[in-house]
């Protein structure tokens, strides 16, 4: 199969880079964009509790220093708010506040509030202006770029939504600051995964910093060149439906890992560590790429603090629920396997008992 790396460096100014806004301090000038979206009085802030608390105040303080009046709103952080109950208590907050289609309604927060702010601006009143304001490494970097947005349904994750693109976002890589380590950590699995990819420089680049990982001038430049790979993958197929499934490296191991483990005993982000290293594996192994890069790239995620091997649970089972993802048709699982660093393939033609002995690898216990 091709090779479907988009090439050696990010591009200059993809189409999806429009409306997006990338600098430290950021935060501030939140007002001046909202405002260029349409005339409008008021806007509407939505965060989940821990966010408005970090970072509500700063935000509002933007936007009124701009004569902008702020209605907030708050949910409770966590998954489990990306739901129709919560959706439907914010159709009910706006419809109480007679929120008008110019109105804009702001997603403070991390991919929770990107998915679930941004699925009721994409359905209330047949869809009010979006702004997206993340402050998640993993929420900086990928969801509120692309424009998917959803809720969950008991049968599955994001089984609910659309493409709705938000005609602002606003990336500040100083609100990072205040994330738990354990989670900025789980989410540079998203950054190695873009440099294994794409991009060899950003690798060296991260391999270099393992000791500053919580450092803003790193994360600004980490934050602003995975960005810019996303828009051109995000430009090249923005419905999902051909080059985009490049960015599943890792997550096909990953899915099923979660599964299997429950939700919640693994970060999103660890599983996906321990996915790139059995993908790694399986190019390793079919010659894709070498050992000794298989071993760079583990000897990465390692470094970073991230897991590269899952206890607990059964190869065996991780397996089943790679077969049954909904991804996956006629039992036919598409690869995405690095060809060298920067670079990867999609081969959906690999031997399943090949598949079987390398997840039997990634068991420590
Ligand atoms: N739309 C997309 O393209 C896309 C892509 C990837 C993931 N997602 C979705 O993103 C969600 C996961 O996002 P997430 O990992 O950002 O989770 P999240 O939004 O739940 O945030 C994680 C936790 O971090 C806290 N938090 C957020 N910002 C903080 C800050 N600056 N300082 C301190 N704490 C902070 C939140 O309160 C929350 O408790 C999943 O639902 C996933 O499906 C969507
Ligand atoms: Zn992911």
């Amino acid at each position: 199969m091709g090779e479907v790396s988009p090439g050696a460096s990010p591009p200059a100014t993809p189409k999806s880079l429009k409306g997006v806004t990338i600098a430290r301090g950021a935060l501030a000038q939140a007002g001046q964009i909202v405002n260029e979206i349409a005339p409008t009085n008021r806007v509407f802030l939505c965060a989940d509790t821990v966010v408005m608390d970090l970072l509500g105040d700063r935000v509002t303080h933007a936007l009124t220093a701009s004569g902008l009046q702020v209605r907030p709103h708050t949910f409770e952080p966590g998954e489990e708010s990306k739901s129709l109950r919560v959706a439907a208590d914010l159709y009910d907050w706006l419809a109480a506040e007679r929120a008008e289609r110019r109105e804009p309604l702001i997603a403070l927060g991390g991919g929770v509030a990107g998915d679930l702010v941004g699925f009721v601006a994409a359905t209330y009143a047949r869809g009010i202006p979006l702004v997206q304001i993340p402050t998640t490494l993993l929420a900086q970097i990928d969801s509120s770029i692309g424009g998917k947005v959803a809720v969950d349904l008991p049968a599955g994750k994001n089984l609910v939504g659309a493409f709705y693109p938000a005609h602002r976002v606003i990336i500040d890589p100083d609100a990072l600051a205040t994330l738990p380590r354990p989670q900025l950590i789980a989410d540079y699995a998203e950054v190695i995964k873009t440099a294994v990819i794409f991009d060899s420089d950003l690798f060296d680049l991260i391999e270099a910093s393992t000791h500053k990982l919580h450092d803003p001038e790193l994360l600004a430049q980490l934050v602003e060149r995975c960005v810019r790979w996303k828009a051109k993958v995000v430009d090249e197929d923005p419905e999902d439906r051909g080059i985009r499934a490049i960015l599943n490296y890792g997550h096909t191991i990953a899915h099923a890992i979660e599964t299997v483990a429950g939700y919640g005993a693994y970060r999103h982000g660890e599983a996906v560590a321990i996915g790139m290293v059995g993908a790694g594996r399986l190019a390793a192994q079919t010659g894709h790429w070498t050992e000794a890069e298989a071993t760079r790239q583990n000897t990465l995620l390692a470094a970073i603090g991230l897991p590269t091997t899952f206890t607990g649970i059964q190869p065996a089972h991780v397996l089943d629920a790679m077969l049954r993802d909904k991804k996956v048709q006629n039992g036919v699982i598409r690869w995405v396997l690095p060809t060298t660093l920067g670079h990867a393939t999609v081969n959906n033609q690999l031997d399943p008992t090949l598949v079987t002995n390398v997840v039997h690898t990634l068991t420590s216990s």
